[in-house]
């Protein structure tokens, strides 16, 4: 396993939209497996192909969270919402990509995710709390979508401009 760059924004491949994986082998396993390393070593609770570069439809989840609980990770492939619904909770979210930088999202409150598993056996999953919130804002990832779509248009320029200069510094260093 190996430790990958995670990208931030304002990089174009966040706003990508992943193509589907044909089959899940062991090149696939191993890609799933440094995204979950990647993830425990931020730390994150969840983390999507782009975010790493790897513009397939690859999603790692462990909502455990604490310490002191046993890791239980969830590996979806080409992951898909069948049912959400109507009722809506607001959780506070954060990402990878956009570091130090929390706001509440709306998003329905419960769902249920078809996907393929690390053996590439299909599962139906149903999420509610933390797990739906966090399974919406990765699925989002694969379709090029963040979590500051979901809030006002000021609030996601003024992060968008924070974020792009420094960018810009990054790259006035380098030369
Ligand atoms: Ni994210």
């Amino acid at each position: 396993m190996a430790k990958r760059e995670i990208l931030h924004i304002p990089d174009s491949r966040l706003r990508e939209v992943c193509a589907p994986v044909e089959k899940v082998d062991d090149e696939v396993r191993a890609i799933l497996d440094d995204m979950l390393e990647t993830m425990y070593d931020a730390p994150g609770i969840g983390l999507a192909g782009c975010q790493v570069g790897v513009m397939r439809r690859l999603v790692v989840i462990d909502v455990a969270g604490r310490e002191d609980e046993e890791p239980s990770p969830i590996y979806l492939v080409n992951p898909r919402l069948t049912v959400v619904s109507d009722e809506l909770s607001v959780h506070q979210e954060g990402c990878l990509s956009i570091p130090e930088y929390y706001e509440d999202v709306e998003r329905p409150a419960r769902c249920t995710v078809e996907f393929l598993d690390r053996d590439g056996k299909p599962q139906v999953m149903e999420c509610e709390g933390i797990l739906a919130t966090c399974v919406q804002h990765e699925l989002d990832h694969l379709d090029g979508r963040l979590f500051i779509d979901h809030l006002s248009r000021l609030k996601r320029d003024r992060v968008m401009k924070k974020f792009s200069k420094i960018d810009r510094r990054k790259t006035e260093t380098v030369g």
